[in-house]
């Protein structure tokens, strides 16, 4: 591995309302992605990029999206974004003109790259559901955007995950056709992380003999519960994002996740002291 990795930060379900309301009457979203920005822009080594995969606001409405904008200014890197179940295509559109969006209209995919790395975000929303599904257009341009240039590594980023999680009130609208998109990451064997969210948890676990998470919330989090006679619910749990780290190497490289929580910790504190003893 080179010390020198291409960094991908994933910010997932940010859930944004209008000023002053707060998600489910409890979450003050808003206070939470201010915090999580002001995180992001302090990290060192910098991200390359932002990947915000999804639920950009809540209802959706036209001024959650200008409140969004509102708190993504200070944002000090670039960012790229795909919708969830809870955003609407028109005002997303709208609200994010400078998103290099392949079609005009329908669903938001898009691809950009760093160097030797794609990273290919799909829009899985269906309008007015809450479960996700890639259209045959997303899966078309995918299909042709893969074999297009097969020796390049590529991470793919999309709202719903297309496995389950034991959560059974969120499996249950997650990706419908996840077998359609697995057939297509088996005939275009170069992506080495499918990154998804909606869950608001970090998860990790395989799909198509590929590395696949969930990305966590910088707000509140569904409630780890993997008994199905539970009624939905959420907590508030340590706000997280991820941050992928692509080395260059043989057979596509390596791509590593990490979890980053937001907030103010002790430290950090050397583990040396001025002669290189161990403290
Ligand atoms: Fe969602």
């Amino acid at each position: 591995m080179t010390a020198f990795p291409t960094l991908i930060a994933q910010i997932s379900d940010l859930h944004i309302k209008r000023p002053g309301e707060l998600a489910y009457h409890h979450v003050d979203t808003a206070a939470a992605l201010s915090r999580c920005v002001h995180e992001l822009n302090r990290f060192w080594p910098r991200p390359d990029l932002i990947v915000i995969s999804g639920d950009l606001v809540d209802t959706p409405a036209k001024e959650e999206y200008d409140h969004l904008k509102t708190l993504l200014a200070p944002l000090e890197i670039p960012f790229v974004a795909i919708p969830g179940n809870h955003d609407d295509r028109g005002w997303m559109r709208a609200a994010l003109p400078e998103q290099p969006y392949v079609q005009p209209d329908g669903a938001l995919n898009l691809a950009t790259s760093f160097g030797d790395l794609d990273i290919v975000l799909l829009d899985s929303s269906v309008p007015g559901t809450s479960h996700g599904l890639l259209d045959a257009d997303t899966l078309r341009w995918l299909d042709a955007m893969l074999g297009g240039a097969p020796k390049r590594p590529a991470l793919l980023f999309l709202h719903h995950p297309p496995f389950v999680t034991g959560i059974g009130h969120m499996d249950v609208q997650n990706l419908r056709n996840a077998a359609d998109l697995a057939a297509v990451l088996r005939r275009h064997k170069r992506t080495r992380l499918i990154a998804a969210g909606h869950v608001h948890r970090s998860v990790l676990t395989m799909f198509a003999g590929v590395a696949a998470t969930i990305c966590p919330a910088p707000n509140h989090a569904v409630a780890l519960d993997l008994d199905a006679r539970m009624p939905p619910s959420f907590r508030i749990e340590p706000p997280a994002f991820h941050l992928h780290a692509w080395f260059p190497g043989n057979d596509f490289g390596d791509a590593v996740t990490h979890l980053v929580p937001i907030g103010d910790f002790d430290g950090p504190h050397p583990f040396f002291g001025p002669h290189g003893k161990l403290l």
